[in-house]
């Protein structure tokens, strides 16, 4: 079963284009990966597809909803970690895991969440206290409390130390065994041949190649999916 479905999406702000026409499939339980250069329209793709932002055309369907017009709908049922998200300084972990699981019909218990994801020790630090990767944590944590079909990650494990990266890609894979459909934005290539069954590589606001890591490799005629990355967008390291 397709859950999301991107057709010729477009979006320009005032400096530009910033997605120019992408089209992509996701099925339901995958692992479906975005990578590509900063400034690609990677967040923007996620942010029209979550209900957070307004696209100037082409059409989507998320859970067969329209993430403008069934906006609150489309809500209770997803999840998104975004890029630069933020919290009012004072407030506590434990606060904003209750406060989160209060905005949902159905949430999941914030309590073991806050368990799971090693925040429990945190759950009276304030948010303007946690470092970088303790904020991190807690938003992914906060995506997953509604218990959402499907989620939106956004540069996940950006700031992590490779302890918690580690257990990140561990519970990214358990949400899949579950039947969760992750989109998984990244710009590690170990992190998206690790995790992902499909890939979209966007560059300039286009999808430039899309396939598993193994096909991408292919395509790329190259040995690992950090080479065929280099390949297929053209770039060079440095
Ligand atoms: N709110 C905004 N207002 C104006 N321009 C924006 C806004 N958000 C993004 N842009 C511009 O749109 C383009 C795409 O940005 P976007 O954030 O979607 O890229 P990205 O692929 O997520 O990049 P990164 O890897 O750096 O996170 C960029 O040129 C960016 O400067
Ligand atoms: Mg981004």
């Amino acid at each position: 079963m397709t859950v999301i479905e991107i057709d010729g999406l477009t979006k320009s702000y005032k400096a530009g284009k910033a997605v120019d026409g992408v089209s992509v499939r996701v099925e339901r339980g995958e692992i479906f990966g975005i990578a590509g250069p900063n400034g690609a329209g990677k967040t923007t793709v996620v942010e029209c597809a979550s209900g957070l932002r307004r696209r100037d055309g082409g059409t989507l369907r998320v859970l067969g909803l329209d993430p403008e017009g069934d906006r609150r709908e489309l809500l209770q049922r997803i999840g998104v970690q975004l890029q630069e998200a933020a919290l009012p300084d004072a407030i506590k972990v434990g606060e904003a895991l209750r406060m989160y699981a209060s905005f949902y019909d159905k949430p999941a218990d914030w309590r073991k969440l806050m368990e799971e994801w090693g925040l429990t020790d945190k759950r009276r630090a304030r948010f303007a206290s946690l470092s970088g990767g303790w904020k991190q944590r807690l938003f992914i944590a906060l995506a997953l409390v509604g218990n959402p079909e499907v989620v939106f990650l956004d540069e996940l494990t950006t700031g992590l130390d490779p302890a918690a990266r580690r257990m990140t890609w561990e519970l990214i894979r358990d949400m899949r065994d579950r039947g969760i459909t992750v989109v998984l934005v990244t710009h590690f290539m170990d992190e998206a041949e690790a995790l992902c069954d499909r890939i979209a590589i966007i560059d300039q606001g286009r999808v430039i190649a899309e396939g598993s890591p193994r096909e991408l490799i292919a395509k790329g005629r190259s040995a690992s999916l950090d080479d065929a990355y280099f390949a297929l967008t053209g770039r060079e390291l440095g």
